[in-house]
Formats: C-alpha cells, structure tokens, sequence
C-alpha cells in the first residue's frame, strides 16, 4: 500500500471551484504517479473551514473515481493556515516511491517543493551516509554535496606535498595554498586539487586515514566548512559529514544521524574494494575504520557527534531501501 498526499487551493467557495480543483488535483496526481484508476482504493479529503459550498468527495465521484470509497472531512480553523485549501489523502493497492501534488499555492504547504533546504546526514565511516545521501539527492532533484571528499583532497595534498600532518604549522602553511574545488557533471560530483580531478585517488586507504588525520585541524576544518556553508546557502542540497548537524549548518532542516556496527561496517567497505577487483585484509579494514571513528570522534573541533536534533538510524540490518524509506518518512512527518 502506497500513500500519496497532495493539495490544492480555489480563488473563491464555489461548486465549480472545487469541482475543477478536485479534478485537476487528482488527474496531476494520477499522472504524475503513473496510477490505474482501479489501484486506488480510497480516496480521504479534508478542506478548511473556509470551505462550505460542496464536498471534495461529491467532486471527486462526479470525475470520474466512483470505484474506491471516498470520505471527505473539515479541518478546524487555524490561525495562520492557508486558505480556501483542499487536502487528499490517496491510498493506492501499490508499493513504490510516491510522488506527491502540491498545486495553486499549496506548494507552500510543501517546505522541501517550495524552497532551499537542506538535509544533513552525519555518520562514522561505513554507516552507508554517501549511499543514502546520493540517492535521496537524486529523488529529490537536488545537489549531493560529498564533504568527506573535500578532507580527502587536503589529505592527498598534504601527502603529496610529504607535510607532516601531525605538525600543525606546516597544516597551516599548506592550507594557504591548497585549492579544494567541487564540480559537478551530471548530478556526479567530481573533487578538484587545483585544476586535477582526483575523485578516483582519493578514495585510496592511506586517503582515507591521513583525511581522518587531516580533519582535526583547526585551519582545515574552517576553510572546509565555509566552502561547504557557501554551496549550501546557495541551493537545496543533501551533505553528508561528520559536522553538517553540528557545526556546519547547525540550522539544517532536516538532520540525520545514520550508524552501524564496525563489523557491518568494515564488511561494506570489503566490498566496496572487492567489486573494484581490489583484495584487502577484512580484519585491518576494520582495525582501520574502528581507530577512524576513535580520531574522528575524539577531536576538539567539531568532532564527530550525533546533533541533539538529529534522527539516529542504526543501519546494520536494514536495505539501503529501508534506510531510504526511513528518511523520507521521518522528513514527510516534519513537513
Ligand atoms: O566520509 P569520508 O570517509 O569520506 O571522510 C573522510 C574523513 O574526513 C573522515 O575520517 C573524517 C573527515 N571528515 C570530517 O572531519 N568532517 C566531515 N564533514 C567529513 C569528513
């Protein structure tokens, strides 16, 4: 069963308003979710008090959705609410990803349709963050912002460069001239070292460890975050991090917090490298990822937190499908 939302509004409490709104809001609907008439099972209205003239269930019977039940219901009255606003509540004999219908001002109904927001996905290594993140973005129509990537990028700057990363005067001295930059093609976000794309380097394991390392310094982590600040000031998106919740945006509309066990963690990555042809030792990917969350956690600037605010999943035994219906579900209750 699969259940889709949607609204409409109407300039004035007429008949033939609501007919035509009713009408129009349930073919976008039909259309949009690629719908047979008959997997609707019932279809439940409910329409401000404002509205008084005619039923949004009569409406929707006279257009043609006379084989599911029908219910129609007023709301109270609410200071500040729209108005002259209709609501349906479709339930349809169907799973999948429902796309739901805001129309004629309703959008505004609709804070993730209507304007910027941005959604904050925390987590340790191998949580599964970038895959969920990645995907969300996509269905929602929005940037994915990779801000690990960017902590990589300083991190193969500085192992080329043979900086000791422990030294935080030489992390200074390096970061005046390292140029971390992201781009995009299509919706595939590429990091640049100047103008190298090193988006395949970076994910090497002595990568991954000397970004851990990398990321405790104060000089770093600013030039990071502002960067980061900057992209999501400017447009919707999803970053995934350590931080984003926390210290980033700590205004992030949406906050997740994904986790899972280092077993299930390590295991991921295993076979992250072995679909890539690539052999590596389980027990030292482990060790790797356990002592990772241990640097990544303990540091004093912006460590690796859960956000009071944020929504905690433990991935462990869930799909990547389950994680993802998880977080919309979570973001359709706050919207
Ligand atoms: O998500 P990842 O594994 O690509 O991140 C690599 C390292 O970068 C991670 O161990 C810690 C650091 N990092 C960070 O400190 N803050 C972020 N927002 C993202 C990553």
């Amino acid at each position: 069963m699969t259940v889709i939302r949607g609204a409409t509004t109407i300039s004035a409490d007429e008949p033939d308003a609501i007919r035509c709104a009713v009408k129009e809001l349930l073919e976008q609907i039909e259309s949009r979710n690629s719908l047979k008439r008959d997997e609707i099972v019932s279809i439940v209205f409910s329409s401000t008090s404002d509205i008084h003239s005619f039923y949004p269930a009569k409406a929707a019977r006279e257009a043609g959705f006379a084989s599911c039940s029908l219910f129609s219901a007023q709301e109270p009255d609410i200071d500040g609410g729209l108005a002259l606003c209709i609501r349906a509540m479709l339930f349809v004999e169907r799973n999948f990803t429902p796309r739901h219908v805001y129309l004629r001002g309703a959008r505004v109904l609709r804070k993730d349709i209507a304007q910027k927001y941005n959604i904050a996905i925390d987590g340790p290594a191998g949580s599964g963050k970038s895959t969920i993140a990645k995907l969300l973005a996509n269905d929602l129509g929005i940037l994915y912002l990779d801000t690990g990537a960017m902590y990589r990028a300083c991190a193969l700057a500085a192992l080329r460069a043979g900086v000791d990363i422990s030294d935080e005067a030489a992390v200074i001295l390096l970061m005046r001239s390292v140029c971390v930059n992201v781009t995009y093609e299509g919706g595939v976000q590429h990091t640049l070292l100047g103008t190298e794309d090193v988006t395949g380097l970076i994910r090497e394991p002595e990568v991954s460890k000397a970004a851990s390392a990398i990321s405790r310094h104060e000089s770093v982590r600013m030039k990071m975050a502002e960067m980061q600040r900057e992209i999501a000031g400017k447009m919707s998106c999803v970053l995934d991090g350590r931080d984003i919740g926390t210290f980033v945006l700590p205004d992030a509309d949406f906050k997740f917090f994904l986790t899972a066990s280092p077993e299930v963690r390590a295991r991921r990555r295993y076979d992250e490298f072995a679909a890539k042809g690539r052999a590596v030792d389980f027990e030292a990917l482990k060790r790797d990822i356990i002592a990772r969350d241990e640097q990544d956690s303990t540091r004093a600037i912006a460590p690796l937190k859960k956000a009071d605010d944020a929504v905690m999943i433990d991935t462990s035994d869930m799909t990547v499908e389950e994680v993802l219906a998880a977080l919309k579900n979570k973001m359709q209750e706050k919207i």
